[in-house]
């Protein structure tokens, strides 16, 4: 059997942990939001017409921050149409996804959804059809506490305290020809300046995110992010980063890889930032807001017509059935995630109900958990403290895509406090189990709390509104414990998280 070591170094710190790493997405965009999060007349809904059997899968998901309301859609959103009496709120087009847009979940809505779920609302202002002046008057309608016009009306409409939102991106993926009203990095620097100039003259501590490049394979990327920071670096906080990945022409061992492009991408946009620094002198840096990471079958969805010429309420759009592999790959991304989390200051699982999702929904019906779920919700309990970077040594495979890569990656995490420690695993073989022997001695643990893995005979199985738990975890058998050293066999294609006391 092949074999791996791997040694934990306890002053090996990466960063302290941030649950912000633990965000998702909700955006205005098919059943997301109507049909996923909202179905007023669903067996399980509240008052406000959000279904309570999806509130308890997103709490067991642990999701931490939830970016809102696009995505895409924000850059048509007019943010006042969503707040007031419901039934006075007007139908509007959104040109981003085709579809008819009802306002019928808004701001004030969505951000009492946040507190049942226990979230972080993270909000996105709209630099695409509009500019400051409506950034200001979101801002004031949902932080200013009260005395002015539209805090007051915040009020009347029945939220008397602010929502208190803290960290808000300046507009989306304005590199994109998709993008209603996308610009140059020349403009962008321009308004997200400016923006966010105006936005911290009415509160200081706000975190604002400028737009980085929508993918690593822009055309203008790395040249977006420069010019971009060049413009606003004193007046922002974070760059963001957008990254999907999905197994493209059956090649399986290039994408079990993909954390190899997450970790190129992430090093390249810090060292942009600190090249941008070091020009301006400045002793501020700029992290990284990993706004949107996830698996997503888009060269299937573009060739669909799912998005059409209909203008449609809700449409199922890019609804990914997640596979064993899938979850590996995503566990994997989080992995890389951690490892950098000294620079990825927070990330979020786009998205999250229905659309590229760990949770799905049938209206009326139940809510399941896709392959996705597992490997998110188990790392954001067990992960806890510090990030510790381990240092492995294993073999090595090929891929087409991107040379060769190492069969195992890990991340270990550890709370001084309370004396919990893990270790996050994967297994990217498709035809070798590895036996992994851990040197955790510096963890000073003792039992093995936990220990499960998420694999299958079939990497290809899925869960499904017909068979929903299909696949879920499985304990991993055979661990042990024994001098300091954790000793595991990972099976091929497989994503696994012990927890040591
Ligand atoms: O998450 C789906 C879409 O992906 C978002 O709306 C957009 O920002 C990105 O291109």
């Amino acid at each position: 059997m092949t074999s791996a070591r791997i040694v934990i170094d306890r002053s090996a710190v990466v960063a302290p942990i941030n649950r912000r790493i633990f965000g998702s997405f909700v955006e205005h965009l098919g059943r997301c939001v109507y049909d996923g999060i909202y179905e007023p007349g669903h067996p399980t809904a509240n008052e406000d017409g959000f279904r309570l059997d999806v509130v308890e899968l997103v709490k067991e998901l642990g999701s931490s921050t939830i970016r809102y309301p696009g995505g895409n859609f924000v850059s048509g959103y007019r943010w006042e149409d969503s707040v007031g009496p419901r039934e006075q709120r007007p139908v509007r087009r959104d040109l981003a996804w085709h579809a008819l847009e009802s306002n019928q979940v808004g701001l004030d809505e969505f951000a009492r959804w946040c507190k049942l779920t226990n979230s972080e609302l993270m909000m996105a202002v709209n630099l695409g059809t509009r500019g400051i002046e409506a950034a200001l008057d979101v801002l004031e309608y949902a932080n200013h506490p009260s005395g002015t016009a539209l805090s007051d009306l915040r009020i009347a409409n029945g939220t008397e305290e602010p929502h208190n939102i803290r960290m808000w991106c300046l507009g989306n993926e304005m590199d994109g020809p998709w993008q209603t009203g996308y610009m140059t990095p020349e403009d962008y620097g321009k308004i997200a300046a400016r923006t966010a100039q105006a936005m911290k003259a009415a509160d200081k501590d706000l975190e604002l995110v400028a737009c980085g490049s929508s993918s690593s394979s822009m055309p203008t990327f790395g040249d977006w992010e420069r010019i971009v920071l060049e413009t606003a670096y004193e007046h922002v906080d974070y760059i963001s980063c957008h990254a999907y990945y999905q197994e493209r022409k059956g090649d399986l061992d290039s994408y079990l890889a993909s954390s190899l492009n997450m970790e190129y991408f992430i090093q390249t946009v810090v060292a942009t930032a600190d090249h941008v620094k070091h020009k301006l002198h400045s002793d501020k840096t700029i992290n990284l807001s990993f706004d949107e990471w996830n698996i997503w079958y888009l060269d299937e969805h573009q060739a669909s017509d799912e998005v059409n010429e209909e203008w449609r309420f809700a449409p199922r759009q890019l609804e990914d059935v997640y596979s064993v592999a899938d979850a590996v790959v995503l566990g994997n991304l989080m992995i890389t995630l951690l490892k950098n989390h000294d620079r990825v200051a927070s990330a979020s699982l786009a998205q999250l109900v229905n659309v590229i999702a760990p949770i799905m929904t049938e209206p009326g019906g139940e809510a399941w958990r896709q392959t996705t779920f597992f490997p998110f919700s188990v790392t954001s309990r067990l992960a806890r403290g510090e990030v510790l970077r381990p240092r492995i040594d294993v073999g090595t495979y090929q891929t087409a895509v991107y040379g060769s890569a190492p069969l195992v990656d890990a991340v270990a995490t550890a709370d001084s406090e309370s004396g919990a420690s893990a270790v996050f695993l994967v297994n990217r073989s498709q035809t070798e189990s590895i036996e992994v022997s851990i040197d955790v001695t510096e963890l000073n643990a003792t039992s093995i709390g936990e220990a499960v893995s998420l694999h299958d005979d079939d990497v290809y199985a899925k869960n499904t509104l017909q068979d929903q738990n299909r696949v879920g975890l499985k304990s991993l058998d055979g661990a042990t414990l024994e001098d300091g050293v954790l000793t595991v066999t990972l099976p091929p294609v497989s994503w696994s998280a012990l927890a040591l006391a």
